[in-house]
């Protein structure tokens, strides 16, 4: 890339819904540590989103400041990217009423997440969790980002967002950017510990399938020792293997090895040596992620520093775009100072 060309953008939001799992580590964070030295990247806390359904207000607040910490342990630097709080852009909550004029009723009950999320929460269908989607399509289409870094189950959402951004384009000229999904190579699924054929998720009963990224290393080895493989004893990559598979994955991901040198390097040992292999890997690649984390969560004041800062900055993007948009729908100009 040429150092005078104009860098692309990045945006991507994460759910302040508790801890993170090691797969969406893996699976997502790893991705945005990578971007951040090849983009204009944008992480934003999405906690506008989190109260589609009900949270404990004391609860949230704690899990956004923690999952802002989070990341900063994973490695997004701060002074690279603009990482902030959805919340504190109220652009994103503007916008998205624009563009809620620009999005049919039909194309919001075609949702999956949205039926999903109806069914799980049928006591609470509020127009929020219907509006899901047309909120995440102003969170990116707000910056014009190009690139949207996503896991599968939210292609869906992605593919709305482009639409409404096409049709507003139609009828105003080109105002927004078409958003491309950005979905990663490797490192995409990391399954559960317990039913390997599952996707390893946080919001799983059983404690033992996930690892948390703040998981302590003596829990962290007990879960891996614990964890399902079959009655074969050979580490190797084969179908049928669901269980054995997902750890070499974690293992690989962990340590950089490739699937044959990990065959390899346990041709003729046990699953014993290997789960604890595995866990001591984890175990050390989680240790600097959490070191991290406990650091800046002790210094308030600096994160505090952090999400107030790069809120500026967002806001700063997101207004000199509202102003052309609000142009273009037709709204009177807001008198200056
Ligand atoms: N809906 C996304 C999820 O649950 C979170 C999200 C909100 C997001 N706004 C976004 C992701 C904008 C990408 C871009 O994972």
């Amino acid at each position: 890339m040429e150092v005078t060309e104009k860098r692309q953008r990045v945006f991507s939001g994460i759910q302040p819904s508790g801890n993170i799992t090691m797969g969406n580590y893996m699976g997502a964070i790893t991705n945005w540590v990578a971007m951040q030295d090849l983009y204009d990247c944008l992480f934003c806390v999405v906690d506008m989103h989190a109260i589609t359904v009900r949270q404990d207000p004391k609860k949230l607040r704690e899990q956004t400041l923690s999952l802002l910490a989070l990341l900063i342990g994973c490695g997004l630097d701060p002074e690279k990217n603009i990482m902030y709080i959805q919340s504190h852009v109220p652009q994103h909550a503007e916008l998205s009423w624009i563009l809620n004029c620009y999005t049919m009723y039909g194309e919001l009950s075609r949702m999956t997440q949205f039926k999903d999320k109806s069914q799980k929460h049928a006591d609470n269908i509020n127009a929020g969790l219907f509006d899901y989607p047309v909120l995440m399509a102003a969170d990116i289409l707000l910056y014009n980002a190009d690139y949207v870094p996503i896991g599968e189950d939210q292609k869906q959402h992605l593919e709305l967002a482009r639409n409404i951004a096409q049709r507003f384009n139609n009828h105003h000229g080109e105002v927004f950017t078409v958003p491309e999904p950005y979905i990663p190579k490797v490192g995409g699924r990391i399954m559960s510990l317990a039913e390997p054929d599952k996707k390893m998720s946080k919001s799983d009963t059983n404690p033992n399938a996930y690892i948390l990224l703040l998981d302590k290393p003596d829990d962290i080895m007990r879960k891996f020792k614990r964890a399902v493989t079959d009655s074969e004893a050979k580490v190797e990559y084969r179908e049928g293997k669901s269980g054995v598979n997902n750890l070499m994955t974690i293992y690989s991901v962990a340590t950089g090895k490739s699937i044959s040198e990990i065959e390899n390097e346990f041709a003729g040992k046990g699953y014993g040596d290997f789960k604890t292999a595995v866990g001591e890997a984890v175990v050390e690649m989680l240790r600097p992620i959490r070191e991290k984390t406990e650091d800046v969560l002790k210094n308030k004041d600096y994160l505090e520093s952090v999400y107030a800062k790069n809120a500026a900055l967002a806001s700063r993007l997101a207004e000199r775009n509202l102003e052309k948009i609000r142009k273009k729908v037709g709204f009177v100009a807001k008198p200056r100072g």
